[in-house]
């Protein structure tokens, strides 16, 4: 079988091989210390052999709790923010038709707690009103606002729509084995419940329960995600050289990089399906290395879209960037351009040529101006848009990120930035033990 891959040659004009295989040995001591445990944050390495360790027993009852919402709902919403429901997104996003929620699919999965937008809650209870809906609710600490707000609206109005006896098995919780609101909750209402590991963080969430159940109720199969998934785990272990470690090779590639002076990292796709990606790509990379005033700024874009936007930036703006390039070799579909015997439009030079030829010479010709452009370019190419393969790049990016943000001397896997903003809110909105609090 094909796999992922990884090419960095298009970097060698601005750092050299030389330069990033200096690094090597740094990103194989920090690749060790994923697993070994010696590292900082040792205490949230659960996700490192979680694909290789997922019991068949635990795809089984994702799926069958799966099956049960299926069954029952035409809509399922996803509560969560951050790693709670960016990685079930992006699975899900990449993975179903772009036209599913239009055509009526069922189940629709929907979002809510990712944001505090009094109208876009207030649309989707209006929306919900004439549904069989159910929720799946995600937080690792159960006390996050965002989601506790959506959660405690729409479990009244489920309760009002269908009864709390009924509520209870259209309920499913994702939390801690033991502590926070919504652990109290959910056994108190006894909601079937997920536990998220101790040893996980949300940003590496992804192939728990927090990122599989959400991609089962959406009919995805979970089982090939997590296999492609410890297909990689096998691939990125420490015990390989590092020439075919495509992780530690990403991640002394941006490192060198970084040295360099370029502290921008612009992740593109070619494939609209893949926003979300990058979107969890963004939360895994920036809240694991963004601390201690160090730190790439990860940013994205999608192609060709952003060319007509961001492109402008992209080819002649500060030169402090530098771009990392998901591209799918085979669509699932064949479509191609028609000819026309008018050709008024010009585009007859195109008849009988596959829309995905097309969208490949605007990848070529975007990389061989962007990197005349000063822009080093590196590429991932996944054979086909499957969970097989999506599961090796998810994985392929936690375990690149563990590596990288070793390798800057941070611990990856804490967030204390992300409580400044809370405990100023806390402050604002009196909430009791912050009502003392100056800002
Ligand atoms: O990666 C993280 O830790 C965060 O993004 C969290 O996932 C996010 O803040 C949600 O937290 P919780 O799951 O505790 O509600």
């Amino acid at each position: 079988m094909s796999n992922l891959k990884l090419e960095i040659d298009n970097v060698f004009k601005f750092v050299s091989k030389k330069q990033i295989y200096s690094l090597s040995d740094a990103a194989k001591a920090a690749n060790l210390q994923l697993e070994n445990g010696k590292g900082k944050g040792n205490d949230f390495l659960g996700w490192v052999h979680l694909p290789s360790t997922t019991t068949l027993a635990t795809v089984a009852d994702i799926n069958k709790t799966a099956n049960a919402l299926r069954t029952k709902c035409e809509v399922v919403v996803v509560i969560g923010i951050g790693g709670s429901y960016l990685g079930a997104k992006a699975v899900i996003d990449a993975l179903s038709g772009s036209f599913d929620a239009l055509s009526g699919k069922r189940p629709l999965v929907v979002y809510a707690g990712h944001n505090i937008g009094e109208d876009y809650l207030t649309e989707l209870s209006l929306f919900l009103k004439s549904k069989h809906f159910g929720i799946i609710n995600i937080s690792k600490s159960g006390t996050t606002t965002e989601p506790a707000i959506a959660f405690r609206i729409l479990k009244k109005q489920l309760e009002e729509q269908v009864g709390k006896r009924e509520a209870k098995n259209r309920i499913v919780a994702i939390t801690d084995a033991a502590r926070g609101a919504l652990r109290t909750l959910a056994d108190k209402e006894e909601y079937k419940t997920f536990i998220i590991p101790d040893n996980v963080g949300g940003r590496f969430s992804v192939l728990t329960p927090v990122g599989l159940l959400p991609v089962a109720v959406a009919g995805i199969d979970v089982a090939k995600l997590v296999e492609g998934a410890a297909s990689m785990e096998e691939w990125t272990a420490a015990d390989v050289n590092f020439e075919n470690n495509i992780a530690e090779i990403y991640a002394a590639t941006r490192n060198a990089i970084y040295q360099s002076g370029k502290k921008i990292e612009i992740l593109a796709n070619f494939n609209p399906q893949l926003h979300f990606v990058s979107e969890w790509w963004k939360q895994l990379y920036g809240e694991s290395e963004g601390k201690e005033d160090k730190g790439i700024f990860n940013a994205a874009v999608d192609f060709t879209t952003d060319l007509h936007s961001m492109g402008q930036w992209i080819q002649e703006g500060e030169r402090t960037i530098f771009e990392t390039v998901i591209s799918v070799a085979v669509p699932k579909t064949h479509l191609e351009v028609p000819a026309d015997p008018e050709d008024l439009d010009g585009l007859n030079y195109l008849a009988g040529k596959r829309v995905d030829f097309v969208n490949k010479m605007a990848e070529k010709g975007t990389q061989i101006a962007h990197i005349d452009g000063g822009v080093p370019n590196i590429r991932i190419e996944l054979p086909e848009l499957n969970e097989y393969y999506l599961g090796q790049l998810l994985y392929f990016f936690e375990r690149a990120c563990g590596i990288s943000g070793y390798m800057l001397g941070v611990n990856p896997f804490n967030q204390p930035g992300v409580e400044a903003y809370k405990r100023n809110m806390f402050a604002l909105l009196k909430k009791p033990g912050y009502k003392n609090i100056v800002i």
